[in-house]
């Protein structure tokens, strides 16, 4: 096990390059099976969850091929089953991508699922399969997810989904890519990853429409053909990137985003008095003087993404006055609370809101990675607090964050990871 020491209370100075987005990558991955031809993903971010996705791909019979670190070309034409190892699909969350690019192309699939809880609540998939039911496939769920097309191939069909769910936006797209007829989608995800799906599958010859709006349709082709697709940059890597010069000071040139994605994060950090200046796919990150207290609701997109309401709330923390933190996407997904408390942070969680008295400074602690998004906002802490910090568990934080160390070394943090023998938690997130 690996774990980072953190010798925080300086700033952090120079610039950032963002890497391809993860929650886009463990989606257009999986999507590559529904292609019958040669695809060459690039800017492929270097994270475990996409290395263990390009295993399973492999094992299912694709032939994967690094052509650098960040591009890779997958061929699925010779695809020799439709049952995902439980031994690799448990890793990652991502891993119910997989049933609707197997349904889509194969008319069956059978993937085991990620179990138990993440953020401390239930993370239910009852709209994927709402969506597969009503494209004709039969699908059982137990320790495995088994699903049937009624025919070859799945049938259009009209879904509208009673929440707003990334997954099952998906998922049904992927679907229905190849399906017989058209599928309508209403009530869908609009995140940047779901429009850089339909991108990538269109580039193979997919007709879809309308990603990115409510309301999503797709046409139905009979075969998708090989190309060339680059994935976009990571929305909430770049946050986190923003929210750790929030959190700590300094100026930080955050390169390679695309600046329209960064809105809701940068509205949000401008209110807290950050200085951010946009130009082409770079943003200028500055704050010299005292945050400002504010109030953040995560929502769908456009609204405040609630992949950044840990790394958010660490730099409220030390804002002046009180703060409070609603989550509005999930149920449950304070429980790295506690660990921000230990380093001497205000926080009282009632239901789905904090509310947060900022303090002057952070102390250094032992902390512990709860999840992906949490151990980055345990990372922005220990960074920000006087003394050195650990933060254990950071298998969860290498799952979505491409060289966090490096990255964060460049800027001039301290901050190095070393062996260590404990494991304190194995749970899936993602
Ligand atoms: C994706 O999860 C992301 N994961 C999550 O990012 C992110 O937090 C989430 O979208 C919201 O933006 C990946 O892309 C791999 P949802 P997903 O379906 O698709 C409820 C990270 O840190 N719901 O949009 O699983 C659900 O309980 C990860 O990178 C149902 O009720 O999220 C939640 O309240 C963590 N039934 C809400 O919808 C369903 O069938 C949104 O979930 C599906 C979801």
């Amino acid at each position: 096990m690996t774990k980072y020491i953190v010798q925080g209370g300086h700033p952090l100075f120079g610039e950032v390059r963002i890497s391809g987005a993860k929650n886009a990558a463990v989606a257009i991955i999986p999507a590559a099976l529904l292609v019958d031809g040669v695809c060459r993903i690039e800017n492929i971010p270097q994270i475990s969850d996409v290395t263990a996705l390009l295993k399973i791909l492999e094992q299912l019979g694709a032939n994967v091929r690094f052509l650098n670190r960040s591009d890779v070309e997958i061929d699925c034409r010779h695809i020799a089953t439709t049952q995902v190892s439980q031994e690799l699909a448990h890793k990652i969350r991502a891993s119910y991508y997989l049933i609707g690019a197997l349904l889509g192309r194969f008319g069956e699939a059978e993937v085991s699922m990620p179990g138990g809880c993440n953020f401390g609540g239930v993370r239910p998939i009852d709209q994927h399969v709402k969506g597969f039911a009503a494209m004709g496939a039969e699908v059982r769920e137990g320790d495995f997810i088994c699903a049937k097309a009624s025919g070859d191939r799945m049938k259009g069909a009209n879904v509208y989904l009673d929440v707003v769910s990334v997954g099952a936006t998906m998922n049904i797209m992927m679907a229905a890519a190849l399906a017989d007829g058209t599928t309508v989608i209403e009530n869908a995800a609009k995140e940047p990853h779901i429009v850089d799906l339909a991108n990538f599958l269109n580039s193979m010859g997919a007709n879809i429409k309308g990603a990115g709006t409510d309301t999503i349709r797709i046409f139905g082709v009979d075969k998708l053909h090989g190309g060339t697709y680059a994935i976009i940059p990571d929305q909430i890597e770049a946050g986190t990137y923003m929210a750790a010069v929030a959190a700590c000071g300094g100026q930080v040139l955050v390169r390679g985003i695309i600046p329209k994605h960064m809105d809701c994060i940068t509205a949000k950090l401008q209110e807290m008095g950050v200085q951010v200046e946009e130009q082409d796919d770079t943003l200028l990150v500055r704050r010299s003087g005292k945050l400002r207290r504010t109030n953040v609701k995560t929502l769908p997109y456009p609204g405040f993404p609630t992949d950044m309401q840990p790394q958010i709330t660490v730099a409220l923390c030390l804002a002046e006055g009180t703060s409070m933190v609603t989550e509005g996407v999930w149920d449950n997904r304070y429980r790295y609370v506690g660990e921000l408390t230990r380093m001497g942070a205000q926080i009282r969680v009632e239901g789905r809101s904090a509310v947060i008295e900022g303090v002057d400074h952070l102390t250094a602690a032992s902390v512990q990675a709860y999840d992906l998004r949490a151990g980055a906002a345990m990372v922005i802490a220990a960074l920000a607090a006087e003394g050195t910090s650990e933060v254990s568990n950071v298998h969860y934080i290498e799952r979505g964050y491409e060289d966090i160390i490096g990255k964060l070394r460049n800027l001039g943090a301290q901050i190095d990871s070393v062996e260590c023998d404990e494991t304190i938690e194995t749970r899936q997130i993602g």
